[in-house]
């Protein structure tokens, strides 16, 4: 007992900051999230303060250390993706973080995509434009906020800042920098070229590492004298971990706030039509994503912002009890990213009719979530990637509907593991390999991950759902063109 020692993982989420503290064996022994709030300062924008990030971290950092402060051995931090935090040369935070899901950059995107080529950007990076990544919020940041980007000395992705203020080290990881658009994924380093094209200096980017490498130590004012920090992972590659999704093939679903479907892939690859992102992976490999920007809060919109309720278990039960019916919902309550790319994309329920029922269209909202997460499938799909089985991980996960939902409409086996914080948890891993307990991320996850259950398909939805979802795949392209017509 004496020698244990322990990991802490921490994954910096949209709505909150959580954190685990384990054992090498993957036992939770102390858990601790704190909220902050997502600032919607106009129309289809989102930011937040970077500043409530380090709060949170540091009160779960105390609550996780207390009395264990000398068995701590890594730490290791997983976080939202893409958003931009510009520092000045006093390392002040210049303006409010601009976040994944922020939708401002259509005409920055729409150049990159158009003027500078999406066959560039792909040979460049591999990957094009989406509105949500960082270089075309660089780009927007020198058109509308000149003084602003004139005093850009540091570029951070959110993990990245909370990782810099705890140990000094200015770092970040391939799978989080994959999500710039200024990373070369397939060579692994910055694109000299996307920063000229962005008007980045390349000594503004902080130092490449693997996921699992050591970057530093926790600053001393935070008293855990014997923690390392690993580089940590974008969440989405960070929940891979935590799930076990490491090996080529592996497929892993995450119903957060987005939605992700993460084809875990040992060698590189493009989607042709890049649709689906192609980035590393926190294993030191790579994979392939589909991103939708609205899954579990789809959801939350529904029931809390809509009916005013946070009573689940009563919704979970009027679903159940709910027939099938034509009712279809759109999820596009923020823009869609994959497969659309379209920041204008907006949600919709069709099918309404006088009987429909409250539970009806609850199920359609999880329905919805699920053919949009099934039309990222079709395009792996069509690239000749098929997974056989998913894991399934984030807040939506614990809805026993919505998993055989997901089952159903992907007509997969879903598998949910016995740990279900995907990336506090892969974070926690990440720290157990920087710091020598495991000789590799597979390792660490041959040894820990446990699946609690599998959830397996029912054969005889298959042809609804297929009739449901031709219907849904259909929408998007039928209520884009009601759209320009209706603003003409
Ligand atoms: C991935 C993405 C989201 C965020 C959410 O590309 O934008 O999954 O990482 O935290």
């Amino acid at each position: 007992m004496k020698s244990m020692k322990y990991y802490i993982g921490v994954d910096l989420g949209t709505s909150s900051c959580k954190g685990i503290l384990c054992d090498k064996d993957g036992n939770i022994l102390r858990q601790k999230a704190v909220d902050y709030p997502v600032l919607y300062p106009q129309d289809g924008w989102t930011e937040q303060d970077p500043a409530g990030w380090l709060l949170a971290a540091k009160e779960i950092l105390g609550v996780l250390s207390a009395g264990v402060e000398d068995k701590i051995a890594g730490l290791s931090i997983g976080g939202q993706m893409h958003g931009l935090v510009a520092l000045d040369e006093s390392d002040d935070v210049i303006r409010p973080a601009i976040l994944w899901n922020d939708g401002r950059t259509e005409k920055e995107t729409a150049y990159l995509n158009e003027i500078v080529g999406k066959e560039k950007l792909s040979a460049l990076t591999g990957n094009i434009a989406f509105a949500g990544f960082t270089a075309p919020k660089l780009l927007w940041m020198r058109g509308n906020e000149p003084e602003n980007f004139a005093r850009i000395r540091k570029i951070c992705l959110p993990k990245d800042y909370l990782a810099y203020k705890l140990t000094g080290v200015f770092s970040t990881d391939y799978s989080d920098a994959s999500g710039t658009l200024l990373l070369d994924v397939a060579n692994k380093c910055w694109s000299v070229e996307m920063c000229e094209i962005c008007g980045v200096k390349p000594e503004w980017l902080p130092r490449l590492y693997e996921s699992y490498e050591v970057t530093g130590r926790l600053l001393p004012e935070y008293g855990l004298p014997d923690c390392i920090v690993t580089a940590g992972a974008g969440d989405n590659a960070a929940a891979a971990i935590g799930t076990g999704t490491v090996r080529d093939g592996g497929c892993n679903i995450s119903l957060g706030t987005s939605g992700t479907i993460f084809l875990s892939q040992d060698a590189f690859s493009v989607d042709p039509k890049n649709a689906l992102h192609s980035f590393a992976h926190a294993n030191g490999k790579w994979h392939l994503m589909g991103c939708i920007l609205s899954a579990a809060s789809c959801r939350k919109w529904w029931l809390e912002d809509i009916f005013g309720s946070t009573d689940y278990p009563t919704e979970e039960a009027e679903i159940a009890a709910a027939a099938d019916s034509d009712v279809i919902f759109l999820p596009y309550l923020s823009g869609e990213r994959s497969p659309h790319n379209d920041v204008s994309a907006r949600g919709a329920f069709i099918g309404l009719a006088a009987q429909t029922t409250r539970g009806q269209m609850s199920r359609a909202v999880m329905e919805g979530v699920a053919f949009a997460l099934r039309d990222c499938l079709e395009v792996a799909v069509s690239n000749g990637l098929r997974p056989t089985e998913t894991n399934l991980c984030g807040g939506g996960a614990k809805s026993r509907i919505w998993r055989q939902i997901i089952a159903d409409v992907l007509q997969m086996p879903v598998r949910i593991l016995s740990t279900e914080q995907g990336p506090s948890f892969g974070g926690a891993m990440l720290a157990m390999v920087g710091a020598g307990e495991y000789a590799t991320v597979k390792d660490a996850a041959d040894a820990i991950i446990r699946v609690s259950e599998t959830i397996l398909p029912d054969p005889g939805k298959a042809a609804r759902y297929d009739e449901k979802y031709r219907v849904f795949h259909a929408l998007y392209p039928a209520l884009k063109n009601m759209k320009s017509a209706a603003s003409e």
